[in-house]
């Protein structure tokens, strides 16, 4: 039984769905995963080598097939980096060449990956111009080659596909039906068309649609819903309002490694007065928050989201340094800022000023000196 199934059998018994991690290019990198991995799950846990990170889940960013098979497949492959931590982990790939997508599958599975996920729902005009993507939605027949591809190169390991509803309109009885008849392991339903891009609301009722196919098509293929979650109680309900096993979170992650360990919130505020050795605040907004924040079992304070912006700068520079630009980091800050008296300077402060991790910490601890603590 694969790790698919295992996830399923398990939202059978306990009636809660699984929940992955989205694939996000330039944001779920090695990384932003390793983080989530870390602090995705409550504290008691941490530590713990048996046991991984918050999500049940983890998804590479996507990678293309043929730029790992190509001579500058070093550092494509640096993507797919993974830490033990953040298993089960499937690597995200697209092509339209059925020859490389194999190769890629098999490379995949020898690096240890737990599945091979297709992308089939970027809207990205480059990636779709080379008929890749969403592309695949307007041809198919190149579809079903694609799949049958990475299942030959796979071997044993799982493959599934990861798509919208349609390319123009929805198109539940065509495509989504086609992709049933594949015999995936998988199917992540992004719950929008190509057209929508991600401007209109998610529409969930069409994952139930696509849960009612597959019990009719492909009971053995597992869903995941996606758009629009916003915390695990919401994917919970999303999950029990269409019937789908798992759900996939993405922008919710934003700023927000924590977002697996629900004893954890966001606040506006610092820790207790008696958790810190400076104090005192600076008046009263800081003490309304700081009441609110006490009714949450252990609030992420300002200070903690901070400092792990400043370890998220330092992972991304020891992993991906070499290969990325420091721009990448950038939309991590307008994250991790946010929704706090100073955020706004800080995160001009980061955005003008840093150029790397001394930086943003020199920069991050003259803020917290300065102007949280004075
Ligand atoms: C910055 C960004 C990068 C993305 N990159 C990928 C990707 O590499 N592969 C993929 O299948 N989807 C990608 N997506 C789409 C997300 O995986 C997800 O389907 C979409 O954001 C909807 O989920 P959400 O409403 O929870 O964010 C990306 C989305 C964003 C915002």
């Amino acid at each position: 039984m694969h790790f698919w199934q295992t996830l399923r059998e398990k939202r059978k018994v306990n009636g809660a769905p699984f929940f992955c991690v989205a694939p996000m290019a330039d944001v779920t990198d090695p990384a932003f995963r390793r983080l989530i991995a870390t602090y995705g799950k409550p504290a008691s846990t941490r530590g713990d080598s048996s046991t991984r990170g918050g999500p049940d889940v983890m998804w590479t960013e996507f990678v293309s097939a043929n730029g790992l098979m190509s001579a500058g497949r070093e550092v494509l492959q640096r993507d797919l980096v993974y830490a033990e931590m953040e298993r089960p982990i499937v690597a995200q790939l697209f092509s339209s060449d059925p020859e490389k997508m194999e190769q890629a599958a098999r490379l995949c599975a020898e690096l240890g990956f737990d599945g091979i996920d297709i992308n089939m729902g970027c809207p990205d005009k480059t990636i779709e111009k080379q008929g890749a993507g969403a592309g695949m939605i307007k041809t198919p027949e190149v579809a079903v080659a694609i799949i049958a591809a990475a299942k030959r190169g796979a071997g044993t390991i799982p493959v599934s596909v990861k798509t919208r509803v349609g390319y123009n309109v929805a198109d539940i009885d065509n495509w989504i039906a086609l992709l049933l008849q594949q015999d995936i392991a998988a199917l992540t339903v992004h719950a929008r068309t190509r057209k929508e891009l991600s401007k209109v609301p998610a529409h969930w009722g069409y994952i139930k649609q696509v849960v009612a196919l597959r019990d009719k098509l492909a009971p053995q293929t597992v869903i995941i819903g996606n758009g629009d979650v916003t915390s695990l109680a919401d994917g919970a309900a999303k999950a029990a309002a269409s019937g789908c096993d798992g759900v996939m979170v993405g922008r919710a992650l934003f700023g927000n490694p924590w977002f697996f360990d629900a004893s954890r919130q966001i606040t506006a505020t610092l820790p207790k007065k008696s958790l810190l050795q400076k104090v005192p605040f600076i008046g009263k907004y800081i003490e309304t928050k700081r009441s609110a924040a006490q009714s949450v079992s252990r609030p992420i304070t300002v200070q903690e989201r901070l400092q792990v912006m400043v370890e998220h700068t330092k992972l991304f520079e020891q992993l991906l340094g070499d290969v990325k630009s420091f721009s990448i980091m950038k939309k991590h800050y307008k994250a991790y800022c946010t929704g706090f008296a100073g955020a706004k300077e800080l995160r001009m402060q980061l955005m003008d000023e840093a150029k790397n991790a001394a930086d943003v910490e020199q920069i991050t601890r003259q803020f917290l000196d300065n102007f949280l603590l004075q």
